[in-house]
């Protein structure tokens, strides 16, 4: 199983914002309406063809993603395991995953990260074909200083990236969601930490900048990006979920849903899925997407 576009999904962290809710639990395994945060990650990555991910976490956590997530064949995809003794910044990511990368192109996306919107499987899937350079995305939020802040001139190139400026100097926040070429691993390895302690994505970024190969993709009103940090954006992110998926009887993040789609597992294997969930409301939705496709197929 070989793509040349490998993913990445960085869960580790402290998560002391949301003590004492994650002084046992990671917070990318707590619940976000119907499934475990780093679903919804993870189907980025699924959505974008990527077959072959790490999967990095702290030592205490990495044992429940595991058991979670198992090697991925349930997925149809290879997920390997690789621990963040610390956590020393988002860009670590490719200082620790260079031997899984092995020089392909890479996607990296935070755990806690949740992105909906139309049209987002082609973006995606066109955004893993990147082979040279970086391609990150901007979203307009209220609150920019919080971000990774990103400004862009009239033609949509990038021309400063700064990490929670003070004043931010664009409205465009970087969402957790970056595609790199293959020589990100030599890139990361120069980086310093900065004055927090960290290698930080926005200096990897800036790297890319500098040498005038970063893209940057503005998402639209349109699209949802939310990320479950503090105890309210985790109540909104549920809510969110709750509205959509009920309003129109289809689950965001649903992996087994998308792997099936994708080819990737056998109707048999996608049944089996449903027949171990039965008795949630997770397994009821995967009969029913079984039902309907074979309604479909007998032609009702
Ligand atoms: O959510 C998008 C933002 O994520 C970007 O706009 C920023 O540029 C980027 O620095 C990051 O900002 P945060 O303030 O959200 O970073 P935080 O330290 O909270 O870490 C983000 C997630 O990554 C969080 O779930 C914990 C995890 N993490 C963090 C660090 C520093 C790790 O797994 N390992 C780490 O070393």
């Amino acid at each position: 199983m070989s793509s040349s576009t490998k993913g990445i999904v960085l869960a580790g962290g402290s998560g002391t914002r949301l003590h004492p809710v994650t002084q046992v639990i990671s917070k990318q395994l707590l619940p976000v309406y119907d499934k475990p945060m780093v679903y919804y990650p993870l189907s980025l990555l699924m959505r974008a063809g990527l077959r072959e991910v790490l999967m990095i976490s702290t030592p205490r956590d990495l044992p429940s993603f595991r058991e979670l997530l198992g090697d991925g064949r349930r997925f149809g995809m290879q997920i390997d395991y690789c621990e963040q003794p610390r956590p020393e910044g988002l860009a670590q990511a490719f200082v620790l995953g260079r031997e899984f990368l092995d020089g392909s192109s890479a996607c990296l996306v935070l755990g806690d990260n949740i992105l909906h919107g139309p049209g987002l499987s082609e973006t995606l899937t066109e955004c893993a074909t990147l082979r040279d350079g970086a391609h990150i995305f901007g979203y307009r939020v209220r609150d920019a200083k919080r971000y990774g802040v990103v400004e862009i001139d009239d033609n949509g190139n990038a021309i400063s990236i700064e990490e929670k400026p003070e004043k931010p100097r664009s409205s465009l926040a970087v969402p957790g969601l970056y595609f790199y070429g293959p020589d990100v691993c030599d890139l990361a390895a120069d980086l310093e930490p900065s004055e927090r302690g960290e290698l930080e994505i926005t200096d990897l970024n800036r790297r890319y900048l500098e040498q005038n190969r970063l893209k940057v993709t503005v998402l639209d009103r349109g699209f949802a990006w939310l990320d479950a940090g503090t105890h309210r954006s985790l109540i909104e992110a549920s809510t969110y979920i709750e509205a959509i998926e009920e309003r129109q009887g289809l689950k965001i993040g649903c992996l087994q849903e998308i792997a099936w789609t994708k080819g990737w597992i056998s109707k048999e294997e996608f049944r089996r899925e449903a027949d171990a969930a039965s008795g949630s409301s997770y397994g009821t939705y995967l009969a029913e997407v079984l039902e309907r496709a074979e309604n479909k197929s007998a032609g009702g």
